[in-house]
Order: C-alpha cells, then sequence, then structure tokens
C-alpha cells in the first residue's frame, strides 16, 4: 500500500500503460481519477475503472482532452471536488501519428503538440498551481506538496525514425521535467519522467509492424521488449515517498536501449 489514500489523476489511463499504471496505482492504496478522451481500451477489454471499482477499489474516468485547457482545468478541480485535494498527477495521454518530416501537414504536427506538449503544459499548469496551495499528504513526506511524473520516452532522447513530431514532443516533454522540477522545488512540487523504451500494450497498427518490432529488438538489449507493467512499477516509484530528495529525473524503463 505504497500510495495510501494518495490521490492520483492519470491523463490517458483507458488504454495501454496508463492502464497498467491505473491499475497498480489503485492496488497500492491510491483513489485515482482517469482523465480520458474514452472510456474504450484500445486493446480491448472491460474499460480500467471498472476493472478497478470490481475489485472494490477507488477508481473513477472523467471525460477529459488534454489539448483542451478547459478540460485541463476542470480535471483537476474534479479531481479535488471527489477526494479533496490531488497530490500525484501522472502525464499519460499522447496521440499517435507515425510519419517522416515530408508526409507530415501543419495540422498534424499541431496536434501532436496540441495533445503530447501543450497538454502536458496545460495538466501540469493546473495540477502544480493546486499543490502549491496544499499542505502535504497525511503520513507523507513533510517537505513535499505534489508530485508530477511524466511519462516521455527513449524517443525524446535519440531519434523517433520517421516519426519526427512524436519525437520532438517527448523531447520538449524530458525538457519540461526537469524545468518543472528546478522551478517548484522549494514550493514542495516533485517532477519526474519514466522514459519507457518499446512497450508491447496489446494494440495494433504500428505499435505491431513486423519491421518496428524487429528494430525494436535489434536495439534493446535485454532479451524481449517491456510490458505495460514495467512501467507502472517505476511510475509507482516516482508517485511514492521512495523517491525522496529525486527530482528532475528521466528514469528508464527501456531495456537498455539508451545504454547501447
Ligand atoms: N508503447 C510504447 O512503446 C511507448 C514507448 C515510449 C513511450 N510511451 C509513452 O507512454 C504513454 C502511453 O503510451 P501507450 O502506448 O500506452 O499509448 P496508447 O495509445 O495505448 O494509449 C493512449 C491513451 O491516451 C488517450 N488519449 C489520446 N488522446 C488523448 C487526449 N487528447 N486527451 C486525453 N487522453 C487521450 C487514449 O484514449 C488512450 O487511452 C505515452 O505518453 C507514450 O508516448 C509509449
Amino acid at each position: 500500500m505504497r500510495l495510501k489514500n494518495r490521490v492520483v489523476l492519470i491523463t490517458g489511463g483507458a488504454s495501454g500503460i496508463g492502464r497498467a499504471i491505473a491499475l497498480r496505482f489503485c492496488r497500492e492504496g491510491a483513489h485515482v481519477v482517469i482523465g480520458d478522451i474514452t472510456t474504450e481500451v484500445l486493446e480491448g477489454g472491460t474499460p480500467t475503472h471498472e476493472i478497478a471499482t470490481a475489485e472494490g477499489l477507488s477508481c473513477s474516468w472523467l471525460r477529459c482532452d488534454v489539448s483542451d485547457e478547459a478540460d485541463c482545468e476542470a480535471a483537476i478541480a474534479q479531481t479535488i471536488a471527489r477526494h479533496g485535494r490531488i497530490d500525484v498527477l501522472v502525464n499519460n495521454a499522447v496521440a499517435r501519428l507515425g510519419k517522416p518530416l515530408l508526409d507530415v501537414s501543419r495540422a498534424e504536427w499541431d496536434r501532436m503538440m496540441a495533445v503530447g506538449l501543450t497538454g502536458v503544459f496545460m495538466m501540469t499548469k493546473a495540477a502544480v498551481r493546486a499543490m502549491v496551495g496544499q499542505t502535504p499528504p497525511e503520513g507523507g513526506l513533510p517537505d513535499v506538496r505534489g508530485r508530477i511524473v511524466n511519462i516521455s520516452s527513449q524517443h525524446g532522447m535519440v531519434a523517433s525514425p520517421e516519426d519526427i513530431a512524436y519525437g520532438t514532443a517527448k523531447a520538449g516533454v524530458v525538457y519540461m521535467t526537469r524545468q518543472v522540477a528546478v522551478d517548484y522545488a522549494k514550493a514542495g512540487i516533485v517532477c519526474n519522467a519514466v522514459a519507457p523504451g518499446k512497450i508491447m500494450t496489446g494494440k495494433g497498427g504500428r505499435a505491431i509492424e513486423p519491421r518496428w518490432v524487429d528494430y525494436s529488438h535489434s536495439r534493446t538489449p535485454w532479451p524481449r521488449l517491456g510490458t505495460p507493467e514495467d512501467v507502472a512499477g517505476s511510475a509507482l516509484f516516482l508517485a511514492s515517498d521512495d523517491a525522496a530528495y529525486v527530482t528532475g529525473h528521466n528514469l528508464l524503463v527501456d531495456g537498455g536501449w539508451m545504454a547501447f
């Protein structure tokens, strides 16, 4: 119960990595709110919040398009209305594109940035504003008022082949993690990121095209690709009091991709 009674908002928690984080955090005692544009699970199956509530855990869903500033503000306000405070924000939502420079339209570029980068900015701004005005959680570290966990990517540090908008957005998230950590350390805000390598979430499309799966294996020293649960474990560490005096960090969960 490493997150007992902590209030956590997870964007994009309906599917994939966000789904695994939501379920893991609930099982660790958190009150989880999922902010997503849908309850539908991309890889199939029962909606995340329904699985959790069937287990007797505290998990709810709200509609939030992170590219819409009013939605971001409302998601934080509703989380606080439901549970009294917000202890952890997990910025996980992402849009998908998968195109090289010459094939990306201005509208596609703008959409990727709106969800993957500006969405992180707006959610973080709304969350930090609330966090700086609250006392540390009961039983928590006395100098921590709130935590941000960004889901970045190894592709924010090395080129994302044929996916320029995604990689650029992720590079921005890696940077924003450090900036928020530095600017709000004195206010008791901890900000870190988890950078997954190739994670097999169960969805189809480009994610499972043989050329990209083969490429990922060729870049990953560990003999298997990642699972959403691998990422959830590291997100849990950064969301918990075990991550004390750790801020501005981008934790690679990549099977060694970036060491190779
Ligand atoms: N899967 C991987 O291999 C991998 C690797 C590195 C990093 N990541 C990162 O992990 C995170 C999750 O990836 P995933 O593979 O689980 O993604 P996914 O595509 O499986 O799920 C994304 C979730 O975000 C939601 N979403 C999309 N647009 C939204 C919006 N505008 N507002 C709110 N929610 C929205 C979707 O409905 C979905 O629930 C992303 O930030 C991604 O960049 C994934």
